[in-house]
């Protein structure tokens, strides 16, 4: 049995301009390009070793490996063949907060398994890969700010990390619910896609992708959560206006804390909001504040979990005494 290991190391990242919706579903290239902020908080730690079939464990429980073998399968075809793997993954997340894995998840076992395999490849080159797995992966190899491009073919649909920004931004994460998402986000954009406000979404996140990237380099916080906001709820308009199996993630719940944040907005602070795939509301706010809004959180909503985040490293590989426990 060979004993070589390869242990990597990718933080979660929060769309603040989201990918809600594929041009290509075979390649997975999005309709929009997306733009993101890598959390210090939350991470994934992904270990590979040869066993006798491609298999996955996630924080020590069995999982069934259907998707990551697939993936696999795609990185031997890609890149050139391998042994099969046994896959270990732990998510670190503070208190459980709901926050998507998927992205850490696939960025960590597409470093793992390249350099398990002595692969010599970019960031770049590796977010290429991992989009295959689950395009929010493209963007959690890059500290801070990135940006995936959208791209019109296989090779040009990447991730790159933005300019390093000073800007002291926070995310006060609210945890409404842990459950795991009734609609996954491939049947959730596909569904979004067949609404009549689909196309208009498009058109003004490319608008809107200027601006926030303008913002980013003005250090203009305001603008970059006012436009996050706008655009996340105009995504989930989406969903609820979808001609094929409309749906909703939020719960009574979420539209509490979005008026909520907008409470805390007509009080002076700096706070927008921002959710995805489920029920939990990420507000945008400046570091300075984050600890008051998180107090007035959980004094407003019983039960609420609440985890502060802030900007995050890109990619590591990790030595096994290192793998979080
Ligand atoms: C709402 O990356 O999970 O979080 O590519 O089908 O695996 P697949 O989708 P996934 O979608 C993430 C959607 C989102 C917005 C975002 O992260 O940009």
């Amino acid at each position: 049995m060979n004993e070589k290991t390869s242990t990597a190391r990718a933080h979660t990242n929060i769309a603040l301009m989201k990918y809600w919706g594929k041009k290509d579903a075979a390649l997975n290239l999005p309709t929009t390009s997306s733009l993101s902020l890598t959390l210090k908080e939350f991470y994934t730690d992904t270990m590979v070793t040869e066993g006798r079939e491609d298999t996955l464990l996630i924080n020590n429980l069995m999982q069934d490996p259907t998707r990551v073998h697939k993936f696999l399968d795609f990185l031997r075809a890609e890149k050139g063949d391998f042994p099969p793997l046994t896959v270990v993954s732990k998510n670190v997340v503070p208190t459980s907060a709901g926050l998507a894995s998927s992205a850490s998840s696939f960025a960590a076992l597409t470093a793992a398994v390249a350099h398990y395999n002595d692969w010599d490849l970019s960031l770049e080159e590796l977010s290429r890969l991992a989009r295959r797995g689950s395009g929010s992966a493209t963007r959690s190899f890059f500290p801070g700010f990135a940006v995936w491009h959208e791209g019109h073919d296989d090779q040009s649909s990447f991730a790159e990390s933005l300019p390093e920004s000073t800007m002291p931004i926070a995310l006060v994460v609210c945890e409404v619910a842990k459950t795991t998402k009734k609609v996954s986000s491939s049947d959730g954009m596909q569904r979004a896609m067949t609404s009549p406000d689909y196309e208009a979404w498009v058109a003004k996140s490319h608008e809107q992708f200027d601006v926030m990237q303008a913002a980013l380099a003005a250090n203009d916080l305001e603008t970059v959560g006012a436009i996050a906001e706008e655009n996340a709820l105009a995504m989930h308009a989406l969903n609820m206006s979808a001609t094929d199996r409309r749906f909703t993630y939020f719960s009574q719940m979420t539209i509490d804390i979005i008026a909520f944040v907008k409470e805390l907005r007509k009080q002076g602070f700096l706070a927008y909001a921002t959710i995805d795939a489920g029920p939990n509301v990420k507000i945008i706010t400046r570091q300075d504040q984050a600890e008051e809004i998180k107090e007035k959180a959980l004094a407003s909503f019983r039960k609420l979990k609440v985890e502060i985040a802030t900007p995050g490293p890109g990619l590591s590989y990790i030595e096994e005494n290192d793998f979080a426990d």
